[in-house]
């Protein structure tokens, strides 16, 4: 009887999961392309938190466990271009849950990126982060262009200066005289906090305001904002707790605070600026990028309205939706990006040298570090992080579903083809094998930044492929609207580090040079996906920053 109780509903889950994954497996066929069968997907929410007991199965002989890897949500980041360079550029995973046609091919990648309005993003995944209100990442069709227009008109040349000169300033006190020799996590954790201050001063305004406890709180903004960017996945499961303090677990005690204090610091300033908005002071003065996205919705309010009597602006829940997302896109982002960029500056010295040879011609023989006459000289600089998110991207695999039947190219053995994708079937944008694609040449798995930069008459620019070879921040309607504020930021901070220090492994006992930045080579390259990418060892790899001025 027991065993009854206990087996009848799991061999009822078995049957039930099994006819789901043979009738999506049947309209897989009909794709004509390699198929991975999956027990099951990372789209399915029960599966992530019991997916670590199964880690065994990956030992299975005869590859019986190879499936497990892509049942992970960013297995691009650790597979690579591997399942590309075996299967060819387009595949089906196919699991209970649905179908899910990966693609690294150019065409079909500019099909869907381009045609955004026909392929959103699937519902369910683009809500997650949508616990303070509907933003420019949770929306889709109309309401996306609203607040797109709305949100982006605040990434202004005025905020980018305000991005380099704070990114300038925070790279200067990141005390690498003090503390000279750093593991790799170390290193995350000091971007960690650069990129969050980077953000919450451009965002919300004066830095004094943001660390302190003003009256009516209990944790200053800064505070608040930071513990729910470093606990942000506990916080979409329990952002909206109600449980009394008494019976949680410190770590949860926190997190109610925190949520609840970051959303009254919104409210606060986001009531101040509209104040001050409606009295008329202009966009050009603003000083933050909360400032001026509310003074550019306060415009739309009168203009829009007027105009189309339709609402055209966003409601305050939306402005403070978007404000968290914007902290939230470009926080692990940059700091991904931020740490493996100078872990690859540490293994290649002779990369380092030449970005430190443009680095003294034009930002350490500048007295005052102008944004707008330094910035577009950094050229390499520029070209590193280009090559650092080719190689490691934060974003590995993007997806789309159609909302009506749609075509997209795929390639195969035997040449180019059209596939109908019907909705519920998921479109995969396969970043990882895009970037490292031999359409890139023969050197696509070495880091290499110098790819990016070509010379006419001694004068070098930046030269980035178009289209779907290269998308670290995707392009089309739906770009990165943080592209250049991560762009000034990344160069800003590179051009002063590079400025003061040289950066080398450090050695360990009876360790040559060269067997050092070996070793770096494979901790670098070992990789996974946790909302952005992270280094599996961290903790093998260290640094040590050498003042240039003392060699
Ligand atoms: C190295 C840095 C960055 C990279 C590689 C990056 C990459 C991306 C990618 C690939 C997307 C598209 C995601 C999708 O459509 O599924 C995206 C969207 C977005 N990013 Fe970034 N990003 C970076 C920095 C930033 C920064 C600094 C900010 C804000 C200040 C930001 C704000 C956003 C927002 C709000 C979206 C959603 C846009 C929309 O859906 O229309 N990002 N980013």
């Amino acid at each position: 009887m027991f065993l009854y109780f206990v087996f009848g509903p799991l061999l009822l889950l078995a049957v039930h999961r099994s006819y789901y994954l043979i009738t999506n497996y049947i309209a897989a066929r009909k794709y004509g392309l390699p198929i991975i069968i999956l027990p099951a997907s990372s789209e399915e929410p029960w599966w992530m938190p019991l997916r670590p007991l199964f880690s065994w199965v990956e030992s299975l002989p005869l590859g019986l466990g190879s499936w497990y890897l892509y049942t992970d949500m960013g297995w691009s980041t650790v597979d690579e271009n591997r399942t590309a360079l075996r299967l060819g550029e387009n595949f089906v995973l196919c699991s209970p849950a649905s179908n899910a046609i990966v693609t690294c091919y150019p065409p079909g990648l500019d099909r869907v990126i381009k045609g955004h309005k026909n392929w959103p993003q699937p519902g369910a995944q683009n809500r997650l982060f949508a616990f303070y209100g509907e933003n420019i990442a949770s929306t889709n069709g109309a309401d996306w262009q609203r607040h797109r227009k709305i949100t982006t008109s605040a990434f202004n040349e005025r905020s980018m200066h305000q991005v380099w000169e704070e990114s300038i300033k925070r790279a200067r006190s990141l005390n690498f005289a003090g503390e000279s020799v750093r593991t790799l996590g170390r290193i995350r954790s000091t971007f960690d906090v650069l990129a969050m201050h980077v953000l919450a001063i451009v965002g919300f305004g004066q830095e004094g305001t943001l660390k302190s406890i003003p009256p009516g709180h209990r944790q200053s903004l800064m505070d608040s904002l930071g513990f729910i960017l470093k606990h942000i996945l506990l916080t979409v499961v329990f952002h909206s707790l109600k449980a009394p303090d008494f019976l949680l677990p410190g770590v949860l005690r926190q997190l109610k605070l925190s949520v609840a204090e970051f959303k009254l610091y919104m409210e606060e300033i986001v009531l101040t600026h509209m104040r001050k908005a409606a009295k008329g002071r202009s966009e050009s003065r603003s000083t933050s990028l909360l400032e001026a996205m509310v003074t550019a919705n306060e415009a739309e309010k009168q203009q829009g309205q007027k105009l189309t009597g339709a609402s055209s602006y966003l409601s305050e829940s939306e402005l403070y939706g978007n404000l968290f997302v914007f902290n939230l896109a470009g926080f692990e982002t940059t700091a991904s990006t931020m740490t493996f960029a100078l872990s690859f500056l540490a293994t290649y010295p002779e990369v380092q040298g030449w970005l430190i040879e443009e680095v003294d011609s034009y930002y350490s023989s500048s007295k005052d570090h102008e944004y707008s006459s330094i910035y577009p000289k950094l050229v390499r600089c520029l070209a590193l992080m280009h090559e650092t998110l080719r190689l490691a991207s934060p974003a590995p695999l993007l997806v789309r579903t159609p909302t009506t039947p749609e075509e997209i190219p795929i390639i195969t053995p035997t040449g180019e083809k059209t596939l109908t994708v019907n909705p519920g079937t998921l479109v995969g944008i396969h970043t990882y094998a895009a970037h490292l694609s031999p359409r890139w040449g023969s050197d696509s798995q070495q880091f290499n930044p110098k790819r990016f930069v070509s010379s006419i008459s001694g004068e070098e620019s930046l030269t980035v492929p178009e289209g779907g070879v290269f998308l670290p921040w995707l392009f089309g309607p739906r770009v990165c609207p943080g592209k250049k504020f991560s762009q000034v930021e990344f160069v800003a901070i590179i051009a002063q580090i590079l400025s003061e220090y040289r950066i080398e492994p450090t050695m360990r006992d009876g360790e040559s040079k060269d067997r050092a930045r070996e070793r770096m080579v494979g901790v670098v390259g070992d990789k996974f996906f946790n909302i952005s990418a992270h280094l599996k060892r961290p903790e093998d790899g260290e640094v040590r920053f050498v003042r240039r001025d003392t060699k």
